[in-house]
């Protein structure tokens, strides 16, 4: 289980003269193993916080650590293995491999890894079972559905067991009953595998299955309003 610590996070974005303040001193703990709800208005930094925790991207100022390593003093090299072996990702457009099936989808993050190939067969049939798309292992993306696209998307995430995952709007593009579907394997992920879930949506199901909420305005963390956003 991976713990998150971040204090006094600060990122500006620069571009050309004009500089964007999109987090301004957030503080924040995210416990090991729960699903923490990050909600606010569009434009409140909400994406940046995950890209910065998910080493996308370097703070300007101040710290994310996760497991006590601060994510700031990994060289560039260490920040792609962290990326890539602590991390997974859940975006709006499902961010598959076109031109690669289902499996070999969720094979390609453990090949980067270099794990050994009986494993890897192994953990991709393990990991399509829990998603319920067995049966479409041999399936490119653009022959499924948005729905199974997101979550052969969530196998991806999970393939090389990662501590943390990051979801951004991961039901923004489904309708309500593939956005419920993919909720639960958010849930399953942090309840049975111990994941620590970082989820950022507009989407009111996320009371389901949050341990924590946070809200966000304007780059920092604001006390509930008790209204969805
Ligand atoms: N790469 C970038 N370059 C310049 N400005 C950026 C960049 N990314 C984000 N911003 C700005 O930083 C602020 C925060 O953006 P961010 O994408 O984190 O918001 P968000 O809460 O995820 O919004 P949404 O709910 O619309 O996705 C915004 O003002 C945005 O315009
Ligand atoms: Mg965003």
């Amino acid at each position: 289980m991976s713990d998150i610590a971040i204090k006094d996070l600060i990122k500006v974005y620069k571009m050309g003269k004009i500089e964007v303040i999109a987090l301004r001193g957030l503080d924040a703990t995210f416990v090991g193993g729960k699903v923490t709800w990050i909600r606010g208005p569009s434009g409140c930094g909400k994406s940046t916080l995950l890209n910065l925790v998910g080493g996308l991207d370097r703070p300007t100022a101040g710290s994310v650590e996760v497991d006590g390593v601060n994510l700031s003093q990994l060289s560039d090299g260490d920040l792609v293995a962290y990326r890539r072996d602590k991390v997974g990702f859940v975006f709006q457009f499902f961010n598959l491999v076109p031109v690669l099936t289902a499996e070999e989808n969720v094979d390609l993050p453990m090949r980067l890894a270099g794990t050994p190939a009986k494993e890897r067969a192994k953990r991709t049939k393990e990991l399509l079972e829990i998603v319920g798309l067995s049966k479409r292992a041999a399936q490119r993306p653009d022959e499924l559905s948005g729905g199974e696209q997101q979550r052969v998307a969530i196998a991806v995430a999970l393939s090389n067991d990662p501590g943390i995952l990051l979801a951004d709007e991961p039901t923004g593009e489904l309708d309500s009953e593939n956005g419920k579907l993919v909720m639960a394997l958010l849930k399953a992920a942090s309840r049975d595998q111990g994941k620590t879930v970082l989820l950022v949506t507009h989407d009111p199901n996320a009371n389901h299955i949050a341990d924590a909420t946070i809200e966000m305005a304007d780059g920092r963390i604001v006390p509930p309003s008790g209204e969805a956003t």
